[in-house]
């Protein structure tokens, strides 16, 4: 995780390296630190916010048409001033960023300790700062000529882990490297200057043409430009990109958090997802991404669904789609378990990852373990240029539309809206899918984006329940088939953001032991719209009532029965069954952010958490 960013051109960077962390800020906030290249090198740093940061150095002014910034998530090393980057070699050669974790870095320690190399903090990479620097000034001892490039290459052959940094080095004050594996880096290409960060997001004011660096990549630039070369020192060819992101799109808009921004931006993301895909008139749908692989998906005999956090549970719906529309065998992991174990993985099976950053570690590393196994790998992702998006075969965009609210939930409509396009076309191929059902379901997805519009228009009922129930300790979520994954969302909601303890269950599953923890003080919030199950669902609730549970339902419009059992009642529009997640989530974001503003938590930067994991 972590927010690098850097600057290299003719501008002041100070404000560039402030407002930049801002953006980059969803990706950790441990700490915030920025080093200025001006004649010599300054480094201010502290525990806490960005905004910290700049409280500290706003009267001070920096000058530095050079300079390197970063946000922290702390994983080697607990968030403090000592700890926050920059971090400078023990004799002051080198200042570097990093964004990663060093897994070797207890080794090289204990080299460095033996050459007399002190530490001032307990970072990984101030281990690596220190390496760079002994490799420079020990082959320059004897008069070799030996860059600070060269340097940087030698101890990345050395490290075993993942990175992405940004470094100056003292003796070259008018260059900047940046290397990258396994972490982001995007470098912006200006007008006789360049950018480097993390995501494209600070990048986009000033220019649209970005390289993403792929791993081993190190790139120096300087006067003369930019050169790439890898790690083994072989020179590579820049690829540029043209990036559409507006800045708007990553500002708050008048809203109080970009969470309830991107809540309410659910219906303009959904119609962004399937336009262009789907034809409501022609009752036309095709993904364009899917081209090359259409034909082995109609033929698959295995679907593997993998994914970490909301977009695992996105992925279950994924899993009850496909098996329905399609009849072809599907399955969900977590990521992380997938890639440790000694998964089956057969030529010809398909592989779908989903993230929303498309940086997650783990969906990464397992989309390489599949690829490796002759498995087709497809993603779904919403950033663009992202890592999994290049390094998977195929796949379909979001078009969410950027997600900085560090809990996810216009992610996880728009995967659905994708992954229900994705079963209805191959289920249409395949002819498991009547033409019929096709069409009532294109007009159903048709309908979403309104019918979300009018949920919407009930968040301050909903405000009202969040701020009763706002003292709960433990709560429950129940739900069945298409609603037992949003049950695990609204829980995982709740507790990212608010941090009350929240279980999903499938509400068969809550006899078999959750049941023993209803009490009085329990809120329990239940999926009840109509379905085949419905009458299931109906006992479910008595049965808490039974034990005194306080019932929150979500049923649909109309629904007479369950009102007369529920202490609250949220009701949503009717749709297909298949496409009931898209709506039944939407009150239980809306409920976790009023409970989470209610009980003063940082609603958009959560604690402990960060929204690109790209740690392991
Ligand atoms: C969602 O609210 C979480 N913050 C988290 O679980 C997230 O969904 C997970 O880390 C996966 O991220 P990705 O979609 O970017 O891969
Ligand atoms: N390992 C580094 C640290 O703890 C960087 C952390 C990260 O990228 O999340 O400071």
């Amino acid at each position: 995780m972590c927010g690098i960013i850097g600057y290299i051109g003719h501008r002041e960077a100070y404000g560039i390296l402030i407002k930049g962390l801002k953006r980059l800020e969803y990706r950790g906030y441990d700490s915030a630190g920025i080093a200025l290249s001006n004649n010599d090198y300054r480094v201010y740093k502290c525990k806490g916010k960005v905004s910290d940061l700049e409280e500290q150095t706003k009267d001070k002014d920096i000058k530095g048409r050079i300079g390197i910034g970063h946000t922290r998530w702390a994983t080697h090393g607990e968030p403090t001033d000592n700890n926050a980057h920059p971090h400078k070699s023990m004799n002051g050669k080198f200042v570097i960023i990093h964004n990663g974790i060093i897994e070797n870095y207890n080794k090289l320690k204990n080299s460095l300790e033996n050459e007399g190399y002190q530490f001032e903090s307990e970072t990984d990479t101030e281990v690596l700062a220190n390496l760079i620097e002994f490799y420079y000034l020990n082959n320059r001892k004897n008069g070799k000529s030996f860059s600070p490039e060269d340097a940087v290459r030698a101890a990345l052959n050395m490290v075993v882990g993942a990175y992405g940094l940004v470094i100056l080095c003292e003796d070259y004050p008018d260059q900047m490297i940046a290397a990258r594996k396994g972490s982001p880096l995007v470098i912006g290409i200006g007008k006789s200057e360049y950018f480097i960060a993390s995501d494209a997001t600070p990048i986009v004011e000033f220019t649209d043409s970005v390289i993403y660096l792929n791993d081993d990549d190190i790139a120096v630039l300087d006067d003369n430009g930019l050169s790439l070369r890898n790690l083994k020192n072989i020179a590579q060819t820049p690829d540029i990109h043209k990036i559409k992101l507006e800045v708007s799109e990553i500002e708050k808009n008048g809203f109080d958090h970009y969470m309830l921004k991107e809540i309410y931006e659910q219906p303009r993301a959904i119609r962004d997802t399937y336009r262009g895909r789907l034809n409501f008139n022609s009752k036309f749908l095709r993904l364009g991404g899917l081209h090359n692989v259409f034909q082995q998906l109609t033929e698959a005999n295995r679907i593997i669904i993998i994914a970490c956090g909301t977009s695992w549970h996105s992925g279950i719906v994924g899993e009850y789609l496909f098996e329905e529309f399609t009849r072809i065998s599907t399955e969900v992991e977590y990521a992380s378990e997938f890639r440790y174990r000694n998964p089956v993985i057969n030529k010809g099976d398909i592989v779908i990852a989903i993230s929303q950053s498309g940086e997650t570690a783990d969906t990464l590393a397992a989309i390489q373990l599949a690829k490796k196994a002759g498995a087709i790998v497809i993603g779904i992702c919403n950033v663009v240029g992202s890592s999994i998006a290049r390094e998977t075969v195929a796949g379909v965009f979001t078009h969410a539309g950027p997600e900085i609210g560090v809990a996810s939930t216009k992610a996880f409509t728009t995967q659905i809206t994708v992954l229900t396009m994705m079963a209805m076309s191959i289920g249409l191929a395949n002819k498991k899918l009547a033409k019929d059902e096709f069409t009532v379901l294109i007009d159903e997805l048709y309908a979403i984006p309104e019918k979300i519009e009018k949920i919407l228009t009930k968040s301050e009922k909903i405000k009202k329940i969040a701020i009763e129930i706002s003292n709960a300790t433990n709560s429950l979520y129940l739900g069945r088939g298409y609603l037992f994954p949003v049950a695990l969302e609204g829980a995982l909601k709740l507790k990212e953001i608010s941090y009350i303890h929240a279980e999903g269950y499938p509400a068969a599953e809550m006899k078999h032991g959750p049941i023993a923890l209803i009490d009085e003080k329990m809120p329990v919030i239940v999926l009840a719209t109509e379905d085949k199950s419905y009458e299931k669902i109906v006992s479910n609730i008595q049965e808490v009532k039974a034990r005194k549970g306080v019932i929150i339902a979500i049923v649909t419009e109309g629904d007479t029965t369950i009102k007369q059992m529920a202490d609250y009642v949220i009701e949503v529009p009717k749709t297909d069954f298949a496409l009931a997640p898209l709506l039944t989530v939407i009150p239980l974001q809306l409920l976790s952010y009023y409970i989470a503003v209610e009980r003063g938590c940082n609603v958009d930067q959560p604690r402990n958490l960060a929204k690109s994991v790209t740690v392991e």
